[in-house]
């Protein structure tokens, strides 16, 4: 193990969910995409950055010629949702007539995923849309949501990993797990 995978293996307090833990859902969840999408035209919308592994490992398990667009939006700050959504460009993507499946790590409060529903149904009136995530949280939503396909389902707690981060850090461990309270202190906000 080299010491830079050393130096934040150390930072991990626990593993929720192990790669190949991962992997083995990702094969279920893909083989159900595939078989709801067969001869459809499928046009996956990913939310970057969070949905960037994700998608990769799921999207490369999918049997369809989908289109594949992303869109980057924020909404984090540290550990908590600010509510605000804020969309980092300035058109979506053209997706006018076609069936979307909109992909992204994590369903927490629901304001991401609204939001981004919310202005495709308005801009560009896709044909459907239907919502994947690879991980949901038992909290109580702000925003009625219900994603389609979900990879797991996990207690309300915050986790990096497979594409999640903490103050962008953290997205390139390939699990997910849980910071220490060092590391949550080291990389906190400042101000
Ligand atoms: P929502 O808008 O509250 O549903 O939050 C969705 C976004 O917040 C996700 O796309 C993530 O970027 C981020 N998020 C929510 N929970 C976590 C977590 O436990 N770890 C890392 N990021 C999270
Ligand atoms: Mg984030």
């Amino acid at each position: 193990m080299s010491s830079v995978a050393g130096e934040m293996r150390s930072e991990i307090r626990g593993v929720l969910f192990h790669e190949s833990t991962i992997m083995s859902r990702l094969d279920e969840l893909a083989g159900q995409i595939s078989s709801d999408y067969s001869g459809k035209d499928l046009t996956v919308l990913a939310v970057l950055n969070g949905s960037l592994m994700f998608g990769a490992d799921l999207l490369r398990r999918l049997e369809m010629p989908l289109r594949l667009d992303c869109l980057s939006v924020s909404s984090y700050h540290g550990a908590s949702t600010t509510g605000v959504v804020t969309f980092n460009q300035l058109h979506l993507p053209e997706v006018h007539g076609r069936h979307v499946l909109l992909l992204d790590d994590i369903l927490d409060s629901g304001h991401t995923l609204h939001a981004i529903q919310d202005k495709l149904m308005a801009e560009t009136k896709p044909l459907s849309v239907k919502i994947c995530v690879l991980l949901r949280k038992d909290v109580p939503r702000q925003r009625e949501l219900e994603a389609d396909y979900v990879g797991f389902d996990i207690a309300n707690e915050f986790v990096v990993g497979y594409g999640l981060d903490y103050m962008e850090r953290f997205r390139n461990l390939p699990y997910i797990g849980v910071i220490n309270d060092e590391a949550i202190t080291k990389y906190a906000p400042k101000g």
